[in-house]
């Protein structure tokens, strides 16, 4: 934990101070600038959820990354405020579910936007339950059960990290994804052309 949160400061400190074009004194990125830049960054969508039937509590997020293979552990920032930020630290355990294109109903009632809160949320999707209790949504591109391994706040967010206790995958499914404030899936390949009708 010490390890983690000495690099996390080290972090923080390189990416809230930059030069300005002069190059004088560092200064900060205001959040504003910030969430428009982040606006341009296409990330998948999916819901983390934790707790058990009855008493469980999902949120829509895009900030989830892989982190190692050995073993096999991901992490997520889940705003302090967010009311499964307490479930997953008092049942230790969590799932990732990345979303597929013809789940963006799920996503929508997971951001709160419908406002649906708690359990009801979870009448959305085809929910079952991992070998730790953690809920599973059915039909996803995969859905990942965690054990929390380690836990830190970074200002408004606090970074889960799950060592992975199991996987379900579907393939061929095409991935939600959220850019510009919009939900949007990726176009089908185009197909390449034979190398005959590239040579003139
Ligand atoms: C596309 C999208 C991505 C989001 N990503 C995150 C995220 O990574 N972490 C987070 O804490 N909130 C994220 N949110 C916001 C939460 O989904 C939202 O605040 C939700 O209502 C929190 O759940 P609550 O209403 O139960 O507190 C995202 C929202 C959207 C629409």
């Amino acid at each position: 934990m010490r390890v983690l949160s000495s690099t996390l400061s080290a972090w923080k400190q390189h990416l809230t101070l930059r030069k300005d074009d002069a190059g004088g004194a560092p200064r900060r990125i205001d959040a504003s600038a910030f969430r428009q830049i982040m606006r341009e960054v296409a990330a998948p969508v999916a819901i983390i959820a934790a707790g058990e039937p009855g008493q469980r509590n999902g949120l829509t997020a895009t900030a989830i990354c892989s982190v190692s293979d050995n073993p096999p552990t991901v992490l997520t920032c889940v705003n302090q405020n967010a009311i499964a930020h307490g479930c997953i630290i008092d049942h230790g355990c969590f799932s990732i579910n990345f979303l597929s294109s013809d789940q963006e109903a799920i996503a929508v009632g997971f951001s709160g936007a419908n406002k649906i809160y708690g359990e009801d949320r979870f009448a959305l999707g085809d929910w079952t339950e991992g070998s730790t209790g953690a809920p599973l949504l059915r039909d996803t591109i995969c859905s990942l059960e965690c054990k929390l391994i380690d836990h830190t706040a970074v200002a408004t967010h606090t970074i889960f990290v799950g060592e992975l206790i199991s996987a379900r995958t579907k393939s061929n499914c095409s991935a939600l994804l959220y850019q510009h404030g919009a939900y949007k899936q990726l176009a089908p390949a185009m197909p390449r052309p034979a190398l005959a009708d590239c040579q003139s």
